[in-house]
């Protein structure tokens, strides 16, 4: 199978079945982009939303929240857990104000190298704030192409993960990169679901190795015990 239509097929889908109305898709700025993708490192969209619009209205950009104190980004971090990313959050609107303008990198280099961003989470946020393709390999996307792909072997193990990023790699479409970002992780967060997948609804089912092999329900491979 060539990389075009397995991507055509994901848009087409997420255009009509796709979240188009979460807040910090409108406006899709860097700040929002980013505070968002923190949030949804370790949390449920729907527990994110209101926590993200109350954020966005206490701390409205970058020196607003380099310019507060710690103990109020932890309050308004109180409830969401994992308190390390308020922390990081804050430390990296800080080195933002220090090393780059004010402004957020506009790399997924630079992006990384900032506290709390790794490399996935560096193109989740280049690809939406910028719309240019780039791969992103969050628990939705790797669950969605272990099956698709066929790929055996917990993902926590790093040739697993490089044969992830290598098909995500292949896969990427030359343009709409944002639209695209949010097309895998819908799709993996809804219909490539982990207990009951809705294969029959699927876009991209004609070509799920998994399916044809009969082992939807076998992949990603669990974390060995
Ligand atoms: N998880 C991480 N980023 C996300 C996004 N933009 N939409 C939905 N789930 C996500």
């Amino acid at each position: 199978a060539e990389a075009a239509p397995f991507a055509e097929r994901l848009l087409a889908w997420w255009r009509v079945h796709g979240r188009h109305d979460l807040p910090w898709q409108h406006p899709r700025t860097p700040y929002r982009v980013w505070v968002s993708e923190i949030m949804l490192q370790q949390t449920q969209v729907a527990t994110v939303i209101p926590y993200f619009e109350r954020f966005m209205a206490r701390f409205p950009d970058l020196l607003s929240l380099a310019n507060t104190t710690i103990d109020d980004v932890l309050g308004a971090w109180q409830g969401l857990g994992y308190y390390a990313r308020a922390r990081n959050l804050q430390a990296t609107a800080e080195r933002c104000m220090t090393d780059h303008d004010g402004r957020l990198p506009d790399s997924a280099e630079a992006l990384a190298a900032l506290p709390g961003i790794g490399a996935s989470t560096a193109n989740a946020i280049i690809s939406q704030a910028h719309d240019r393709p780039a791969v992103v390999v969050d628990g939705n996307v790797k669950r969605l192409l272990s099956r698709h792909a066929a790929i055996e072997g917990w993902p926590g193990r790093s040739a697993v993960m490089r044969e992830l990023w290598a098909q995500a790699e292949t896969r990427l479409p030359t343009a709409h990169g944002a639209d695209y970002t949010q097309a895998v992780m819908d799709l993996g967060a809804t219909v490539c679901s982990r207990r009951n997948p809705r294969c029959n609804e699927c876009p991209v089912r004609h070509d799920c190795q998994a399916r044809r092999q009969k082992r939807v329900g076998e992949l990603p491979t669990p974390r060995p015990k």
